[in-house]
């Protein structure tokens, strides 16, 4: 059985990625500063990520609990603008994410995930995008520093890569996450459709999120890659047409915008992970 560790495994996101990398045969270890819920599987150690001697031990096993590991997950973060000062939030992301590509590199660890975001595309679009649907081939745009912090994050990926011939840094830049009970709401979405302009009215089902982790675990790319990950569709029922129309008039339109298809581009992931959404709010809400 393979291991991997999962950095904030107890959080919105880890919770779906630790419960679908077991069902799929992982050996799991979850370490956030936060305990899991009562029936998550696997393990949890209560690990600071900000201190590189925990986040070093555990990439390599801690005590009795386990020795070895083969891969690992990094989703741990203060996870948006605001909920910190963002002095605070950049300390925390940066130096924790720092932290873990270091010593996944001093462990010979060959595979690393970790969460981007759907920000670095220019979030929130108060400057439009240079076309749509966007993708991963212009320059990131961060507009606050939350943002800026997952810019740092990418470009340490492209040098501990670099550091590492052969090795795997992917980072997967998830849309807003959304677990099934968050679905109840997308409907009052249609009286206000600039309420979801902010992100291109995309989002990200977690158990799709956990899909495209397990995915990039094995996938045959090398080297630092991103990904755009979403989920098929928006989270509206007014067609693009009409919302680009009103909200992006200038924006050029490079790609397939028809009915009610994501504006976050999945191309790419779609093509190097294989990477196919399962779920739709659609099917939760009448
Ligand atoms: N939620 C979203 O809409 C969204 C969108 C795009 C990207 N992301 C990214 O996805 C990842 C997961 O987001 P989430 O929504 O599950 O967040 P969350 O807040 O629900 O979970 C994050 C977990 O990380 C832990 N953590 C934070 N700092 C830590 C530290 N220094 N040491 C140990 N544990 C620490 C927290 O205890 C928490 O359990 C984050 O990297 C976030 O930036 C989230």
């Amino acid at each position: 059985m393979a291991r991997v560790v999962v950095t904030g495994g107890s959080g919105k996101l880890g919770r779906a990625v630790v419960r679908d990398l077991a069902a799929h045969g992982w050996d799991v270890v979850n370490v956030d500063t936060a305990p899991p819920p009562a029936d998550a599987p696997g393990s949890w150690t209560r690990v600071d990520l900000t201190d590189l001697g925990q986040v070093t031990e555990a990439l390599t096993g801690i005590d009795d609990r386990y020795a070895g590991v083969d891969a690992v997950v990094h989703l741990a973060a203060i996870p948006a603008p605001g909920l910190r000062p963002s002095g605070a939030t950049f300390a925390n992301n940066v130096v924790a994410t720092h932290h873990v590509f270091d010593a996944a590199r001093r462990a010979g660890i060959r595979r690393v995930v970790w969460a981007s975001s759907e920000t670095l595309l220019g979030l929130p679009f108060d400057v439009p995008p240079p076309y749509v649907p966007v993708d991963e081939e212009y320059p990131v745009r961060p507009e606050s520093t939350y943002s800026m912090g997952k810019a740092v994050e990418e470009e340490m990926a492209r040098h501990f890569a670099r550091w590492q011939p052969g090795a795997t840094i992917v980072g997967l830049r998830f849309s807003n996450v959304m677990d099934v009970e968050d679905y109840a709401r997308f409907p009052s979405f249609e009286d206000d459709p600039a309420s979801r302009r902010w992100n291109l009215w995309g989002y990200i089902d977690a158990r799709d999120g956990a899909q495209a982790v397990r995915r990039a675990l094995t996938a045959d790319v090398t080297g630092f890659e991103a990904f755009v990950i979403a989920n098929a569709d928006t989270v509206m029922t007014t067609p693009n047409e009409r919302l680009l129309a009103e909200h992006f008039p200038d924006v050029l339109v490079r790609g397939d915008v028809t009915g009610t298809g994501t504006l976050l581009s999945i191309e790419k992931a779609r093509r190097l992970l294989g990477y196919e959404p399962e779920h739709s709010w659609r099917d939760h809400v009448s």
